[in-house]
């Protein structure tokens, strides 16, 4: 069985150019397959509220709902690293709200680190909840919580003055103490510089290859997600062909009387039958 691997490891594989790979994961099942599969994180998302929910987006999403989501996923992948994401207004109120919220991620549902977006401005979100003792991790470039204000849903960094301000970013959430950073959708020139720059593990999620390690949505990677898909994923497979296909087979084999079959029946024990008969003539 796998060891848990802790920060010291992720540092460790910077060091030595190992790459770091990260899934999100909402659910027990997929939390097995994950730790099967021998992912080194776990990332319990508040995409959850589009891939699970079916909302719109991810400001909808509650902390309690992110709680039940890690709690699951725990149980699912005992001896795998897992993150759980501060979902909007969760942290952004003040520092005391983010302390108290990340910490019911690690007493409610046992995580090993929070993530939460944005960079200088939320400096101080981040020293206050490292100060209470806990794994943080930074996430900068596109924040899908505060697409609004970005413009929507856009590649960050793309022009010189753009890219100089997500590197004061990546190095305000370093300096506030965050202990591993997530870029997403911006340049992969732009993340190379941060991640060669920076000394904390830094990850890409649409940033190129040269960061640290790698992350994607679960649901992207197996085709589940359906109402878009961003430039930056790679579908490894269909899984809504083939759950979709499965569901058509069985109505098919329903409607033709060709499920069940005799094997998937519990018959009565050898002469109750005709006890049973005789009993019902009376
Ligand atoms: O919620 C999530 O899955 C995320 C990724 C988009 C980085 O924050």
């Amino acid at each position: 069985m796998a060891i848990k691997k802790a920060i010291h490891d992720f540092y460790k594989m910077k060091e030595n150019g190992e790459k770091v790979t990260w899934l999100t994961s909402y659910d027990f099942p997929t939390a097995q397959f994950a730790e099967a599969a021998g992912l080194d994180m776990i990332l319990v998302g508040d995409s959850l509220g589009m891939c699970v929910y079916g909302y719109k987006g991810t400001v909808p999403v509650t902390m309690d709902q992110c709680i039940v989501h890690c709690d699951a996923v725990r149980r699912g992948a005992p001896e795998t690293f897992i993150v759980g994401d501060m979902p909007f207004m969760s942290y952004q109120t003040s520092d005391i709200d983010a302390v108290t919220n990340a910490g019911r991620f690690l007493k409610e549902a046992d995580v090993d680190a929070i993530k939460l977006e944005g960079g200088t401005r939320v400096a101080s979100r981040i020293k206050s909840i490292v100060e209470a003792g806990i794994v943080v991790i930074g996430h900068i470039g596109l924040t899908p919580q505060s697409s609004g204000a970005l413009g929507g849903h856009k590649a960050q960094g793309r022009t010189a003055s753009d890219a100089a301000m997500v590197v004061e970013d990546a190095l305000a959430v370093q300096k506030a103490g965050a202990h591993m950073l997530l870029v997403e959708a911006i340049p992969p020139e732009v993340a190379q510089y941060i991640a060669d720059t920076l000394t904390i593990p830094v990850f890409s999620i649409g940033a190129g290859k040269e960061c640290d390690g790698q992350l994607l949505i679960v649901s992207d990677l197996i085709g589940q997600f359906q109402a878009f898909t961003p430039k930056f994923v790679k579908k490894y497979c269909d899984v809504a062909s083939i759950i979709t296909d499965a569901m058509k087979a069985y109505c098919a084999d329903v409607r033709e009387g060709k499920f069940p079959e005799d094997k998937h029946c519990y018959h009565m024990i050898k002469g109750e039958k005709e006890k049973f008969l005789k009993q019902m003539k009376r």
